[in-house]
């Protein structure tokens, strides 16, 4: 992940709720968030999976590009992704 940026509201008059957060994660890595409240540890997971908005930045998935493409290729990538609600 490479300066994300998570804007609710559109690009103008909106809520920044995540802004310019960059991490590494590696194989057999394991990754803690760790915040308050509303900081936007969910929002960081959702923008992983593609539901939530990528304002800016990237999120690079097994060498491949994985904000801002076609919703078809993204369910593609997203199936080696999952989610423990
Ligand atoms: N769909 C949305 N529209 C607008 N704002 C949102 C939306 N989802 C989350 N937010 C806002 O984004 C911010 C981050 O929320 P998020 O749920 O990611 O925090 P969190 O760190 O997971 O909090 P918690 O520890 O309570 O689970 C909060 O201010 C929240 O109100
Ligand atoms: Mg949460």
């Amino acid at each position: 992940m490479q300066d994300l940026v998570v804007r609710y509201g559109g690009r103008r008059g909106g809520t920044t709720v995540i802004d310019g957060v960059s991490f590494d994660l590696g194989a057999g890595e394991t990754l803690s968030l760790v915040g308050e409240s509303g900081s936007g540890k969910t929002t960081i997971g959702r923008a992983i999976l593609g539901l939530a908005p990528v304002t800016a930045g990237s999120i690079t998935f097994h060498g491949e590009t994985v904000s801002n493409i076609p919703r078809a290729r993204r369910r593609r990538v997203a199936r080696d992704i999952q989610v423990v609600f």
